[in-house]
């Protein structure tokens, strides 16, 4: 029976015995963390073998010698590597550091400062608006949030994003000035954008001259599931379109060998290219190509080398999504508590609670030991309009500490879903 059709009486019992077991939970001292997407160490220990794959003798790129400066886009061999990831050219590719988020933060900070292709930096306009795919990441919506810019929140579904919405912004309003994506796997919801909804991307018709597709296609390779359906490449699309320069692509290996010591990349058209590429030769003379090297050769130098990586981490996060859906499926799906997504590649479960209730779950967990990503992480400013909304990180704990984990959750959606309707 669904827990709105219990009688007063039923409820009460319901949430005191969720209580009792609350306090059980509370006398084990749980100290779980489960605030961000992590590899777990047995991830990172996959790509062990990047420590020690590359000796002295193997400093020679194309690009020269890459212990020196030189080589200021990155070695040709990197490039070609992961190229094929993103179904774009080797000379559409520009080699960042370990983290794609400062290729992101970067094409922002030059928009404000020197304006995008002879643009007027934005950061002399009275304002900037920027479209918010919600759920989203928040450290995409941190970025915009830290130079000032008005975010709007435009609803998903398992397409994408609201395309008739996106549409009519970007082509009635010039302070319109970019979109964030995530369109393999999204942050946190997992959907893997349509091909008609990446061609209507391709297809847009802005106001603004500058606006930019931030297209951040950090999951691409990150499946969880046999024949995974992959994304259209947005670059070709917006060359057909005669939009090219219109996105920026993003990608990086954070979630392929190490988080905090991979490589990134951005993939855009020649002319964006060149136009960015006046900023980041003052920004560096290169990004560090021993790392590069590294990663060429760690993965001989083939893209199907690093599908077959990604299907060992698909074998240690599989077991972990269905630990998550299981339980979700057990004990919420039959009291109507809750909805959420069933992801076939990337790191999050979105898990949509009864409205207002959200908060006050993560607050129930973290008192008892369970700390999971803030409530309205995943909306701009931090505001979740209706307080439903939780990100569920699966991929850290091994599956006996995330079943410990995902008990105490259920069981907080389970009090704070009594509460709200005991109050009601
Ligand atoms: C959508 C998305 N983009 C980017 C990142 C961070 O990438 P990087 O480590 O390359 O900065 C993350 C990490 O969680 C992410 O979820």
């Amino acid at each position: 029976m669904e827990l709105n059709c219990y009688s007063q009486a039923q409820l009460t019992a319901f949430y005191e015995e969720c209580q009792k077991q609350y306090s059980a939970f509370q006398a084990e001292n749980l100290k779980l963390d489960m605030s961000r997407g992590k590899p777990s160490p047995k991830q990172l220990d996959l790509s062990a073998d990047l420590l020690n794959c590359v000796s002295n003798d193997d400093m020679t790129s194309e690009a020269g010698d890459c212990r020196n400066y030189g080589g200021f886009d990155g070695i040709p061999e990197a490039k070609k590597l992961f190229a094929p990831m993103l179904g774009v050219e080797p000379d559409e590719i520009f080699m960042f550091g370990n983290a794609s988020l400062q290729a992101m933060y970067f094409t922002i900070s030059y928009a404000f400062t020197h304006g995008i292709m002879g643009n007027t930096p934005w950061g002399k306009l009275d304002k900037v608006k920027f479209l918010c795919p919600v759920p989203g990441y928040d450290r995409h919506f941190r970025i915009t949030e830290f130079f000032g810019v008005e975010m709007i929140n435009i609803p998903t579904d398992e397409n994408g994003p609201d395309m008739d919405l996106v549409e009519k912004y970007v082509s009635e309003d010039e302070a319109v000035k970019g979109i964030w994506c995530v369109p393999q796997y999204s942050n946190p919801s997992g959907i893997v954008y349509s091909d008609e909804v990446v061609k209507r991307f391709a297809g847009l018709k802005p106001l603004a001259k500058d606006f930019r597709i931030f297209w951040d296609n950090a999951y691409c390779v990150h499946h969880l599931c046999d024949n995974p359906r992959v994304i259209l490449p947005i670059l070709e699309e917006c060359r057909k379109a005669g939009n090219e320069d219109m996105v920026y692509e993003f990608a990086s290996t954070s979630k392929v060998t190490f988080s905090g010591a991979g490589v990134s990349l951005l993939a855009t058209s020649k002319a964006n290219l060149a136009d960015l590429k006046k900023g980041l030769t003052c920004f560096t003379i290169s990004f560090d190509k021993v790392n590069q090297i590294r990663h060429v050769k760690f993965f001989d130098g083939k893209f199907e080398n690093v599908l077959a990586h990604m299907e060992k981490h698909r074998a240690l996060l599989e077991p972990k999504f269905n630990c998550v859906l299981e339980m979700l499926n057990q004990e919420i799906r039959p009291l109507g508590i809750g909805e959420w997504t069933e992801p076939k590649g990337g790191y999050f479960v979105s898990f949509n609670a009864p409205q207002g209730t959200a908060k006050r779950i993560v607050q129930l967990c973290k008192d008892a030991g369970v700390v999971l990503t803030g409530a309205g992480a995943a909306f701009p400013y931090g505001k979740d309009p209706e307080d439903r909304n939780i990100r569920i990180a699966p991929s850290y704990p091994e599956v006996d500490e995330l079943k410990k984990a995902m008990e105490l959750f259920v069981l907080c959606v389970k009090m704070a879903s009594a509460e709200k309707l005991l109050n009601a």
